[in-house]
C-alpha cells in the first residue's frame, strides 16, 4: 500500500512540477515512505533519516537550495510530534490519510521556521481529492480498495497507524480501474489490509462485495488479471472462493495470512478463527479453484508460545503447503495489547524457531518452483533480468520466470517452456505459438 500512496503522492506534486529524481541527492524534496508494523522496519526511519540530513549538507555545499525533508507512511503517524522531536532537521509529518493537502503542506513548510504536522484522520476522504487521471509504470499497477481495520489482532498497529476500516465506493474503484487500464495496466491488484472485508456503496445504495468488484473489473477488456491482498481468513466468503472457480481473469492465487497453527496462540492473537477452521477455508479453496496457489504469514515467539505451539504452526505449514510465505518474529509494538503480555519469549528461542520455520518454507516453495519444470505458463513480462538479453515476468500463480526475449516483449504476456525450477524464480524458453492469457495453457 504504501507503494501506491506514494504513487498518488507523486501525482498530487506533478501540478506543482515536481518530477522523479533519479537519486536523492540532489532533490528539492525527500519524502520518506515509512513502515511500522515491526520494530525493525520503524527503527530503519531514524538511520535513513540520518542519511538523508547529510545529503541535504551536501546539496547546501554544493550552493543549490535546501532540500525539503518529509515523513509520512505509519510512522509519521505513530510517531508525529515525538518524531518532529526526536529529527528536528526534518520540516513535514504527515499520515497516510492526509497526503491530498501536500501542496498546501509544502508552501507551509517552505516559510521560515515553517515545519508541518498533520496526522489527522480528516472527514473528507484523501481519495476524492486526488487527481483523478492514473498514470502506469509498466503493466501492472496496484488499486487501493478498502483500508484500515478493526480486526485489532493483539500484536498489530495497524488499526492505530490506518484507522479503521473503510471500504471506497464501487464507482469510484471502477473509474479508477479503467484509468488504470487506459494508462496501460493489464494486471490490476486490488489492496486493502482487509481487502476482502471490502463492502463498498454501489450505485443504487446496494453494498458491493469483493467478488462482486472484482467481477466488475474483470468486464474491463484490456485488463486481464485481477488480483487482490491481503484477505483475513474469517472474512473470506462463499461468493469469493465462487469467483475463483468462475472468473477467468481472477489469478489462482491467494494470500491467506495463517499466523499460527496454535489455537491457544490464535485465541491470544484475537484472530477470529481457529486451525480447523483455516484448514477448512484451505480445503473449500482448494474445492473451487483446485491449482491456487496459497501463500500466507506466521508469527513466531508470540508472548506464551511454547514449543509444542510452535509444532503446530510447523505441522500446519508443512500440511498446507504454502507456495510462498512470510514469517516473522514476533516484534512488540508500543501500545499493542500483545506488547504487555506475560512470558514474553526469549530472542534467542525466537530465532531458532523462525529459522526452522523458514527452512521449511523455504523448501516447499524450492519444490513447487521444480515441479513447474515441464509445463508451459503465460507469463507477463515487467522487468528486465540481470543478463543482458534477459526478461523477467510473472505466471498466474506469482512465480517469477526469467527468460531471453527481445525487449519490445516487455509488458506483453507470452507463453514459456518451463526449463529450470530454482529456489525462488524459473527459467524457460519462450513458447512458439500464441500466448493464451492468464491460464496455464499445456
Ligand atoms: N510482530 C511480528 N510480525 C507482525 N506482523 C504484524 N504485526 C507484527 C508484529 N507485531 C506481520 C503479520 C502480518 C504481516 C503484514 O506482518 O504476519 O500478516
Ligand atoms: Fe493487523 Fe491484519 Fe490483524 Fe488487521 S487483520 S489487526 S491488519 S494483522
Amino acid at each position: 500500500m504504501n507503494v501506491y500512496d506514494s504513487e498518488r503522492m507523486a501525482e498530487v506534486l506533478a501540478p506543482l512540477g515536481y518530477v522523479h529524481a533519479d537519486t536523492p541527492d540532489d532533490a528539492d524534496m525527500v519524502i520518506l515512505n515509512t513502515c511500522h508494523i515491526r520494530e525493525k522496519a520503524a527503527e530503519k526511519v531514524y538511520s535513513e533519516l540520518g542519511r538523508l540530513r547529510d545529503m541535504r549538507q551536501k546539496r547546501l555545499d554544493r550552493g543549490h537550495g535546501r532540500m525539503v525533508l518529509a515523513v509520512t507512511g505509519c510512522v509519521a503517524q505513530a510517531e508525529g510530534e515525538e518524531m518532529l522531536a526526536r529529527a528536528p532537521y526534518v520540516d513535514m509529518v504527515f499520515g497516510p490519510q492526509t497526503y491530498h493537502r501536500l501542496p498546501e503542506m509544502i508552501a507551509r513548510a517552505q516559510r521560515a521556521g515553517g515545519r508541518v504536522l498533520d496526522t489527522e484522520f480528516p472527514l473528507e476522504s484523501k481519495f476524492d481529492e486526488l487527481p483523478a487521471a492514473r498514470k502506469v509504470d509498466g503493466a501492472s499497477a496496484f488499486l487501493t480498495v478498502q483500508e484500515g481495520c478493526d480486526k485489532f489482532c493483539t500484536y498489530c498497529v495497524v488499526p492505530y497507524t490506518r484507522g479503521a476500516e473503510v471500504s471506497r465506493p464501487a464507482n469510484a474503484v471502477l473509474s479508477e480501474a479503467r484509468e488504470l487500464a487506459s494508462a496501460g495496466a493489464s494486471e490490476i491488484t486490488l489492496i486493502g489490509q482487509n481487502v476482502n472485508a471490502y463492502h463498498g456503496a454501489g450505485d443504487d445504495g446496494e453494498t458491493i462485495n469483493l467478488a462482486s468488484l472484482i467481477s466488475s473489473v474483470a468486464e474491463i477488456e484490456t485488463v486481464s488479471r485481477i488480483r487482490y491482498t491481503t484477505s483475513y481468513p474469517a472474512e473470506i466468503d462463499a461468493a469469493l472462493i465462487a469467483a475463483h472457480r468462475d472468473i477467468e481473469k481472477l489469478m489462482p492465487y491467494m494470500h491467506l495470512p495463517v499466523q499460527s497453527g496454535s489455537d491457544r496462540i490464535l485465541k491470544a492473537m484475537n484472530r477470529r478463527h481457529d486451525r480447523a477452521e483455516y484448514l477448512k477455508l484451505v480445503d473449500d479453496v482448494r474445492a473451487a479453484r483446485p491449482d491456487i496457489a496459497l501463500s500466507s504469514d506466521f508469527i513466531v515467539g508470540f508472548p506464551g508460545e511454547t514449543d509444542a505451539d510452535f509444532e503446530d504452526t510447523f505441522n500446519l505449514a508443512r500440511d498446507v503447503g504454502f507456495v510462498q510465505a512470510y514469517s516473522f518474529k514476533f516484534s512488540a509494538r508500543p501500545g499493542t495489547p500483545a506488547a504487555m503480555m506475560d512470558f514474553q519469549v526469549e530472542e534467542q528461542v525466537k530465532s531458532e524457531r523462525l529459522e526452522r520455520l523458514q527452512q521449511l518454507l523455504n523448501s516447499q516453495t524450492k519444490a513447487y518452483n521444480e515441479a513447474s519444470v515441464g509445463k508451459t505458463y503465460a507469463v507477463l513480462f515487467d522487468r528486465v533480468g540481470k543478463k543482458p538479453g534477459q526478461l523477467i515476468g510473472r505466471n498466474a500463480y506469482m512465480q517469477p520466470v526469467v527468460v531471453e526475449a527481445d525487449a519490445d516483449m516487455m509488458y506483453q504476456t507470452a507463453n514459456v517452456d518451463i526449463t529450470h525450477g530454482f529456489a525462488y524464480s524459473l527459467g524457460g524458453t519462450l513458447a512458439l505459438g500464441e500466448s493464451t492469457g492468464t491460464r496455464i495453457s499445456a
